[in-house]
């Protein structure tokens, strides 16, 4: 079902705010106490879409989810144990399940087929599935979802080599090969990509060595559960940082956000920007580092995001493009051609989303330069794409008054990573009628 939108233009957002809890960490704390033989409990969980299609892919391998009000327990017979999946392994809209699970699927002795909706079959996947292969799984050859891979010759290879993306999804998918191939691997990264699998793996017993850009998994370490207090997710925070760093006069407190360096690219760059963003109570949960985030508002001023910055803030940009929106002085953001095979072309996307509130936008093939202007009301998509929605919220609130509310089209794409989207900005909007 799509639904529609529609945001009026807001004052100040003021109030303390607990974000969803952390959804690459949430994937990855299903799926690597599912590799392992035992119970753990995961606390904080991402309850939304993406993380449901994790978990249905798991539970048709075997793998038993009990669910309270406040946790996850995860009971696994441990991958030396799964059963082949009785149907399509259906990862919807998720690009992290489909890729991590892939690499799961690559040491299963059997064949496993795997699905999703309309964007995520046209995700490549040859990135997935050709290291697959050069380990000695047996890869169906089309380039997008549906496809199958069957492990059931063994992992006779480990991987050896660079990756040609920095891709934390690409690389995920490999250590996961990695734990069950036959001889070791070396992954080397391009550029620095979130790295929350190689700290979970560590933590429950796996031989992983990072050096650098380099990580070295030896196969065959037995895994042990572990429990997981998932932290806020940055990628969500990073809404609330856009929207109070641009409107004078706001102030929200969030707790609990995870702080990695790998993905703390949003703070740096609003802070290039000229956001008053400061970091307390600094400290680590369940092996990442979390942090109380505090935004005041203020003015921005444009800058450039390239190399190894949109690596550290690759799923913040449709929303930085927006504080760019209002910022004084363009914006430029090159090496950013990812983003063009994310949930939708967000290069396209946050462009039309612009363009469609009154900003000048100009798209190159990496990127795109954004020239400020004032964001006006009216009718702008979402393409369906989660980050795009929300980005559309963020800039409806600065719109001129004058010009009226924003609708955004099928918002309801906000289920893929922060379901309770609508309803937290409604408070940090309402709190001074409190
Ligand atoms: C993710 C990695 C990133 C990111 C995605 C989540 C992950 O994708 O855009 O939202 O959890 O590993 P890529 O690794 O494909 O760049």
């Amino acid at each position: 079902m799509s639904i529609d939108i529609s945001i009026a233009p807001s004052g100040p957002l003021r109030g303390e705010l607990s974000v969803p809890g952390d959804k690459s960490i949430s994937h990855r704390a299903l799926i690597c106490n599912a590799l392992a033989d035992g119970e753990a409990q995961i606390t904080g969980l991402l309850d939304s879409a993406d993380c449901r299609s994790t978990m249905s892919c798991l539970r048709q391998w075997g793998v038993e989810f009990e669910e309270t009000s406040d946790r996850v327990v995860v009971r696994s017979p441990g991958q030396g144990r799964f059963r082949s999946a009785p149907s399509v392994l259906d990862c919807g809209n998720s690009g992290t399940s489909i890729r991590l699970l892939s690499g799961v699927a690559a040491g299963l002795p059997f064949r496993s087929q795997f699905d999703g909706d309309e964007s995520l079959q046209q995700r490549p996947m040859r990135r997935v599935l050709e290291p697959l292969a050069s380990m000695g799984a047996n890869v169906d050859n089309s380039e997008t979802a549906p496809f199958w891979i069957d492990g059931s010759a063994g992992l006779s290879r480990g991987f050896d080599g660079e990756l040609a993306v920095a891709s934390a999804q690409v690389k995920s998918c490999i250590v996961f090969a990695a734990l069950r191939a036959e001889q070791p691997s070396r992954i080397v990264e391009p550029g620095p990509s979130r790295d929350h699998t190689e700290r979970m793996l560590s933590a429950m017993g796996a031989s992983i060595d990072v050096g650098g850009a380099m990580i070295a998994v030896q196969p065959g370490a037995s895994l042990t559960p572990q429990d997981v207090d998932v932290p806020g997710d940055i990628s969500a925070a990073a809404f609330w940082m856009v929207a109070a760093a641009m409107t004078q006069g706001s102030e929200i407190v969030m707790p609990n956000v995870g702080v990695n360096p790998r993905r703390t690219g949003v703070i740096d760059v609003l802070q290039s920007m000229g956001a008053q963003i400061e970091l307390s109570n600094r400290r680590v949960m369940s092996g990442e580092p979390v942090a109380d985030v505090i935004v005041r508002g203020g003015r921005l001023r444009g800058t450039t995001i390239d190399g190894d910055m949109i690596v550290r803030a690759l799923d913040e940009i449709p929303v930085l493009a927006v504080a760019a929106a209002v910022a004084e002085g363009a914006t430029e953001i090159r090496d950013a051609a990812e983003l063009r095979v994310k949930e939708s072309d967000r290069i396209t996307t946050t462009s039309a989303m612009l363009t469609a509130m009154g900003v000048d936008v100009e798209q190159w093939s990496d990127g795109m330069r954004i020239v400020p202007g004032t964001l006006r009301g009216g009718e702008v998509d979402s393409f369906g794409d989660h980050r795009l929605a929300m980005a559309a919220a963020v800039a409806a609130l600065s719109a001129d008054p004058e010009s009226g509310p924003t609708t955004i089209q099928r918002a309801s794409a906000v289920e893929i990573s922060y379901p309770a989207f609508w309803r937290d900005l409604d408070r940090l909007r309402h709190v001074d009628a409190v």
